[in-house]
């Protein structure tokens, strides 16, 4: 497969290269001299492949790691802060007045996304969107979840105001396959529930976050959104060892975040909120539709090139008719469109790490190696920047392909004739988010679901497995995840519930009294927020 060269559309030619000089520490853009690291996009803007310089990003150290927590825990203030302190409805008004701003930097944002990951035009517009709907659902169920807390309890003679509240410094981490969306649905929340953050862009998809800084400066106070640049373990390594960090929200990988998490020195205090990696399988019934299965089953294992936490894995199909999946299986996967992301109907697109290709040839190697074959005509072809999905079979436990979460262009599958042959693999896994189920017969159905739901978090019947809608809870067992995000549940993991509790009597009864009456406490209050 040779490198593809098609003229890029003006609208999307890198024109200018963007130099990030700043960083966002206690609500001033600060600027570096320091050193720089280049951002490269290993799409071509040549003829003669050549990975193309999109800008550069300051390389912070130890020093300016330590200065934004500083700044996140003085705007927490221990619990004193403007942010943390402020009515709900005024920070609200600050995440209105923060989305408002974002929503004009669209055009900016989608064309970085496509240039920093490659990820294709509608895929692109779609994680934008997503996530400017994302922060509206948040506001909403913000504000209902204040609305019903608004009021006193009375339970054995004791008068209790109970509302959720933050949990203090927040350090964000998000992942490169869903920069924009994935990482905001950390930050925003936890920004919206009261707590200070120190975010740090993943290392592709950093530029991207550029249009947005001057945002994110102006709508919420000094301190309470940090953002730093640099490489991952040298920033966060020292911000953990200060045991000021309260939560650890991160999106990306188990062992990177047991390697961030071992750095904290009080256990108890940090509170986890990850979401990690997974092995997803499908599971191909006897009597499955095979037209509906293999339509999803592409879309699952295939969108964004198969880079996505919920992508589809690993497919067992029954023996049955498995020959009849893989003949029409491969036939559609050598039929998808590979070109830029920009390039109409293209369904692959280059992938933004330079070293993916040569990890998903050694899987390939190492299954064939060991008895699989490619059962595709394309799979495996290879140029500078991308590597054809290779349909592998038959996969065994003992390749590597069956272990490792490839997040890339291979589609191992195997054959069943059990159906505890997936189950009791999936129960030895160290993995447990989703799991795609493709069949009809009720009789069948109904035990495997019964079964499924306590293997994983997620059942997907007859449909390929995906986190959205964004509403719907996502989280996963094992070393899949810990807590979980949803609009609504999201909420509730960045806060914590907190009370102030009084004795009936008359004397409290008249200082709670006076209390919501001249609505001195911001906490204290049933206000309703409309
Ligand atoms: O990388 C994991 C993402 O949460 C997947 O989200 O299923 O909407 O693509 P998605």
């Amino acid at each position: 497969m040779k490198h593809l060269f098609a003229e890029i559309p003006s609208e999307y030619k890198i024109k200018s290269l963007l130099h990030q000089k700043t960083y966002l520490v206690n609500g001033e853009l600060k600027n570096w001299s320091g050193t720089t690291t280049d951002v490269l996009s290993t799409i071509s803007s040549t003829k003669k492949y050549s990975p193309t310089l999109l800008g550069t990003i300051p390389q912070l150290g130890k020093e300016e790691a330590l200065e934004t927590l500083d700044a996140a825990v003085s705007a927490y203030d221990k619990g004193q802060g403007l942010w943390p302190t402020m009515k709900v409805a005024d920070r609200i008004s600050c995440m209105e007045k923060f989305v408002t701003q974002m929503k004009t930097k669209r055009e900016e944002v989608v064309k970085l996304l496509m240039w920093e990951i490659g990820k294709s035009l509608p895929d692109s517009q779609k994680e934008f969107d997503r996530t400017v709907e994302y922060i509206y659902d948040t506001i909403e169920d913000y504000k209902k979840m204040d609305r019903d807390s608004a009021k006193f309890e009375k339970n054995s003679g004791v008068h209790a105001h109970i509302r959720r509240g933050p949990l203090g410094v927040v350090l964000c981490l998000g992942p490169y396959n869903y920069p924009l969306n994935e990482t905001f649905a950390l930050l925003i929340p936890a920004i919206i529930m009261g707590n200070t953050t120190i975010f740090k862009p993943a290392k592709n998809g950093v530029l991207l976050i550029s249009p947005l800084l001057e945002a994110f400066q102006n709508s919420f106070p000094a301190g309470v959104v940090n953002i730093i640049y640099g490489r991952g373990r040298t920033l966060a390594t020292p911000i953990m060892e200060s045991g000021k960090i309260d939560v650890l929200a991160l999106i990306g990988n188990s062992k990177s975040a047991n390697a961030i998490q071992e750095n904290h020195p009080r256990k108890n205090r940090l509170r986890l909120i990850l979401g990690l990696e997974a092995k997803n399988p499908a599971i191909v019934l006897e009597d499955a539709d095979l037209d509906l299965t293999i339509n999803e089953c592409i879309a699952g294992a295939t969108s964004f090139n198969g880079q996505r936490c919920t992508a589809l894995k690993i497919i067992y199909v029954h023996e049955n008719i498995v020959e009849e999946f893989n003949k029409r299986f491969s036939k559609r996967i050598d039929a998808l469109k590979f070109g830029n992301p920009w390039e109409d109907g293209v369904k692959l697109t280059p992938l933004p790490e330079p070293g993916k290709p040569a990890y998903i040839q050694e899987l390939i190697d190492d299954a064939t190696e060991k008895g699989a074959k490619i059962i595709n005509k394309k799979g495996g072809e290879t140029t500078e920047n991308y590597i054809f999905p290779a349909v592998l079979y038959p996969v065994s436990k003992n390749m590597r392909v069956f272990e490792e979460e490839q997040f890339g262009p291979v589609t191992p599958i195997l054959s069943f004739k059990d159906i505890n042959e997936p189950l009791d693999d999936m129960a030895e896994s160290n993995y447990g988010q989703q799991v795609s189920v493709f069949g009809s017969d009720v009789k069948t159905l109904s035990p495997l679901i019964d079964t499924l739901v306590n293997l994983v978090c997620r059942v997907n019947l007859n449909s390929a497995a995906q986190r959205g809608p964004d509403v719907y809870p996502f989280t996963g067992r094992k070393d899949s995840a810990v807590a979980t995000l949803s609009v609504h549940d999201a909420l509730r993991s960045f806060s914590i519930r907190t009370f102030v509790a009084s004795k009936d009597n008359e004397y409290n009864n008249a200082i709670l009294k006076e209390l919501l009456d001249k609505k001195t406490s911001n906490f204290i209050s049933t206000d309703y927020i409309l």
